[in-house]
């Protein structure tokens, strides 16, 4: 397995290896700065080759933040390796995930982020947003880049396959084709619809997100509100109902 790297917007830089026994991407990002951000650890067992990607931008001794959204292996399972080559690293988590997950599992303290609060990343500030059971977990949290308006969005928006790196269409079509195509098999049920679901698609449409960074599939460049108000109301339409 090898990763590709595109830039997807100015110095964030879009890592995605695909997986072939799960026939999915998964994907990092870098917010290349003077206290650059990671986005996503990987997999525990990818790490050598998230580093080497990493390792081609910058020294990662240098990386700072460590984000991720929820307490799963491809987003935070390789926390502990980054925390060992980046000294000066520090895992960013909501409240819950820093008390309920981290304080265990992680090797230093996180920081533990309040929902709405801003991370200085030198010229760029990212924001974050507790988005509890978006697109699942507890824990789960999403971050804005607020300069250029880039945002984290983890499981919204998958896509299986090995899609080109970044579409200016179609994303919201091949989201909804996939969370159909999941429905009855056992990856059914991963985003449970909320009393909170629509109005958190509402406060993330309102960002109007100019890029969505999307952890498996294609990342979108183009009206990122839009296309959130769209998946609001596919994932009403396919999953806004009592589980089975
Ligand atoms: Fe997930
Ligand atoms: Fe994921």
């Amino acid at each position: 397995m090898d990763s590709t790297i595109t830039e997807i917007a100015p110095e964030v830089f879009r890592i995605s290896t695909f997986h072939p026994q799960f026939g999915v991407q998964f994907n990092q990002f870098l917010v290349r700065d003077q206290d650059p951000f990671l986005m996503h650890t990987g997999f525990q067992r990818l790490f050598p080759i998230t580093l080497a990607a990493v390792r081609s931008l910058l020294d990662p001794a240098t990386l700072r933040w460590l984000g991720f959204s929820h307490f799963e292996p491809d987003e935070c399972g390789a926390l502990n390796e980054w925390l060992a080559v980046a000294p000066r690293a520090e895992a960013l988590a909501s409240q819950v995930g820093a008390m309920v997950m981290l304080d265990d599992f992680a090797a230093r303290p996180p920081r533990a982020l309040a929902d709405g609060e801003v991370v200085s990343l030198g010229r760029r500030r990212l924001r974050f947003l507790a988005t509890p059971h978006l697109p699942h977990g507890w824990d789960a949290g999403l971050f804005f880049e607020e300069h250029d308006r880039t945002l984290f969005c983890s499981d919204l928006f998958f896509q299986p396959g090995d899609p080109a790196p970044l579409v200016e269409s179609g994303i919201v079509e091949a989201a909804r084709e996939a969370i159909a195509g999941s429905l009855g098999g056992p990856l059914a049920n991963d985003m449970p619809y909320t009393p909170g679901t629509e109005v958190a698609f509402a406060r993330l449409a309102g960002l109007a997100p100019r890029t969505l960074a999307t952890m498996h599939g294609a990342s979108f460049r183009g009206d990122g509100g839009r296309a959130l108000g769209e998946l609001g109301v596919v994932i009403k339409d396919l999953i806004g109902r009592p589980f089975t």
